[in-house]
């Protein structure tokens, strides 16, 4: 694996689980693999628990790990070629992806949806420009249109938790106060669809995100409906994908916050979550306290899923 930009990337999913689980036995089994490597884990946006479990799976491969925050310290970055420089940004992205990849083995960008320019973020121009330009192998840590380690780590999580062979898992929107990018559930269809298992999605008309990732997934308008014997509820705001709303908020209706009466409906379903969650927004207390919420191993599992992407990305790339 050269770079981690979404599941195309980590090949066969059952030996991705494999390897997971693995290494969850024993986090330090490899740890002498990263010796004498350095991970850049790069922010262009806010994150805990990105920050904390990918340099905690780094440090468990024996790697160090230097973080920068771009909008706490560093110089603001230009972005587009030809722009006359004589604004608020002293340095121009194209020199400083690869100064950035000459103090680093590994690179992980954090670089979310702009809503800006629908074209711009659904190319994944950041993302492809640190690939492009850094000279390093690069890993997702949520760029665009994507969220892989998280949806690796959702997986595992689901692997852990399910009862039966093929789970039915529902994909539900939820509202929030503010505009969120689409690639946690982009993701989490690509994922969950690149298995055997079935997927509902749910949302109010006008939420549909784009059909590459949703793919044979079953679109359920009716909330109640799609939740009945359900295994796994994933719950998840997301502004609007389709013109002329794209990145627009068009509900913050909390007749679709996930609820115990809806829980009910399930086949005592699992609750999760990538977290940060707006509670009583997306889920009420009761829910995300409940026994079934399994936020915090999922959570937790992040560790997992990055740990598993940086060791094939130091073997692949420097074994
Ligand atoms: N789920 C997730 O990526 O959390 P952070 O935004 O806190 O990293």
């Amino acid at each position: 694996m050269r770079h981690f930009t979404s599941v195309n990337d980590i090949g066969n999913l059952d030996v991705a689980l494999k390897e997971a689980f693995e290494l969850k036995k024993d986090v330090f089994r490899y740890d002498a693999l990263g010796k004498n490597k350095t991970l850049l884990a790069i922010f262009f946006d806010s994150s805990l628990r990105t920050r904390l479990s990918t340099q905690k799976a780094a440090l468990n491969l024996g790697m160090n790990a230097i973080v920068l925050d771009v909008n706490q310290g560093a110089w603001k970055l230009e972005t587009g070629r030809g722009v006359i420089m004589d604004g608020d940004k002293p340095e121009h992205i194209l020199e400083a992806i690869p100064v950035m990849g000459s103090y680093c083995d590994i690179i992980g960008l954090r670089s979310f949806a702009r809503f800006e320019n629908k074209q711009d973020d659904y190319e994944e121009k950041i993302l492809n420009q640190f690939i492009q330009y850094s000279g390093k192998p690069v890993f997702s840590m949520e760029a665009a249109t994507r969220h892989p380690l998280q949806s690796f780590a959702d997986l595992i999580t689901i692997e852990e938790y399910r009862k039966t062979e093929r789970p039915k898992i529902v994909l539900t929107w939820a509202p929030h106060p503010r505009s969120l990018p689409q690639a946690v559930p982009n993701s989490f269809a690509e994922w969950i669809n690149a298995t055997d298992y079935e997927l509902v999605i749910t949302h109010p008309e006008g939420y549909e995100l784009d059909k590459r990732f949703t793919g044979k997934a079953k679109i359920e308008y009716n909330q109640d409906k799609a939740f009945e014997g359900a295994d796994f509820i994933y719950a998840k705001n997301w502004a609007a994908y389709n013109d002329p709303n794209y990145g627009k908020i068009l509900s913050k209706d909390r007749a679709w916050t996930v609820d115990s009466r809806k829980m009910a409906l399930t086949n005592n379903a699992y609750f999760m979550h990538c977290l940060p969650v707006r509670r009583n927004m997306i889920v009420t207390d009761e829910v995300i306290e409940s026994p079934q919420s399994i936020v915090i191993p999922e959570a937790a599992n992040r560790v997992i899923s990055a740990q598993v992407v940086l060791k094939r990305l130091l073997t692949d790339n420097y074994d």
